[in-house]
């Protein structure tokens, strides 16, 4: 199969982190037989100092003429004093508007025997296998925004807008998840005070008619992040709106040990995107010390959601679970004060783990 994949490295850790996905996506391919043929294009603040755009031209068509998307990260302090539309992350916003990606899948699972990543005692977090399904083209991220007035008496807003037929197709994703799961889905929203809120309860239900098979519940958000960390566990599928999917989201992350873990697949668009869940991490940039666990295993996704390919999918995500359980550790799981690997030395025991585990088949 040919697999034609833009990769766009971006700022802070992402070209750390991509480098190593690549080199595993490229053994992936040679390991079964596939023809992988990658090309970087700049986004954010790379793109921005490069051409005075953070999503030029040149990688929207690069993106729409690939058949997945592989982002690293956007953003970083040096970009704050940039006018809002010239920021990376509205890059990176205009990137998933572009290719149509409105529903991002992030999942968080505590592996057995991991449960001392995290945070929170180990019979709390003990089994934690759940599926964010964010909202991504809709809500506060992309409704109406002004500042208006004179320093010191300005006012700015931000609009939470949903439509009907948003929250219906991002539903349905969520309904569908959860079938090929535990078969419950919980909708996070704020129906208790906004408009926005109750129609997506509303939209949310209705569809859940058509799935009799699916438990569908609902909290309201503020309850959901504090069942988040007291009973990580009981969680199956959460869908939610743009904003309260990015909050929780990263929440979960730290709940199961390390946001560097997190993949994530954005989906529904014409060409998929696929990028860890956390930032740039502009205070560890270039020291080669992220870990790219969480780039690694969103190329897995990308195998997965945009070509079918389970097996080899399977081979990444097996590689890393075996990496992590034989104790290696990069500096963001690692005990204070414990020896870590590289960035580069992690990737190496992916491919390592992927070879010798090819060699046995
Ligand atoms: C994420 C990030 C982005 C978001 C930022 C960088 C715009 O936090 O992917 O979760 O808010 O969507
Ligand atoms: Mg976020």
């Amino acid at each position: 199969m040919q697999l034609k994949i833009t990769a766009l490295p971006g700022d802070g850790i992402g070209p750390e982190v991509i480098a190593q996905a690549i080199r595993v996506l490229e053994a992936c391919a040679q390991a079964f037989g596939h023809e992988l043929k990658v090309t970087e294009k700049s986004v954010g603040g790379a793109a921005l100092l490069a051409s005075n755009d953070p999503f030029p031209q040149d990688t929207l068509k690069a993106c729409l003429d690939s058949d997945a998307v592989l982002l690293g990260a956007v953003g970083g302090p040096a970009f704050d004093k940039y006018p809002p539309q010239l920021r990376p992350e509205a890059g990176l916003l205009r990137l998933r508007k572009e290719l149509g990606v409105f529903a991002n899948l992030r999942p968080a699972i505590c592996l057995a025997g991991m449960e001392s990543l995290s945070p929170l005692r180990p019979e709390i977090v003990r089994g934690t296998d759940l599926m964010i399904v964010r909202e991504l083209l809709g809500g506060v991220y992309f409704g109406a925004r002004s500042t208006h007035g004179e320093p010191g008496s300005r006012r700015a807003a931000d609009t939470m807008a949903y439509s009907e037929s948003e929250v219906e197709r991002i539903a349905h994703v969520g309904f569908n998840l959860a079938r090929g799961r535990k078969k419950q889905l919980l909708s996070v929203d704020k129906a208790n005070v906004l408009d926005s809120s109750r129609l997506w309860r509303h939209v949310v239900t209705g569809v859940g008619a058509g799935y009799p098979d699916v438990k569908l519940s609902h909290m309201y958000v503020d309850s959901a992040a504090m069942a988040l960390v007291s009973r990580p566990a009981s969680f199956d599928v959460i869908v939610t709106e743009n904003m309260f999917g990015d909050i929780l989201s990263d929440q979960a992350g730290a709940v199961v040990g390390s946001l560097g873990l997190l993949p994530s697949a954005s989906v529904g668009g014409k060409v998929n995107l696929y990028e860890p869940i956390h930032g740039s991490a502009p205070d560890i940039a270039g020291q080669g010390i992220a870990n790219p666990l969480g780039t690694i295993l969103s190329a897995a996704m990308l195998l997965r959601h945009s070509f079918q390919l389970e097996d080899e999918a399977a081979s990444i995500e097996v590689a890393v679970k075996q990496v992590l359980a034989a104790g290696h550790r990069t500096r963001d799981l690692a005990e204070k004060g414990a020896p870590s690997l590289s960035t580069e030395a992690m990737g190496n025991l992916v491919l390592e783990q992927m070879r010798s585990a090819a060699v046995q088949a």
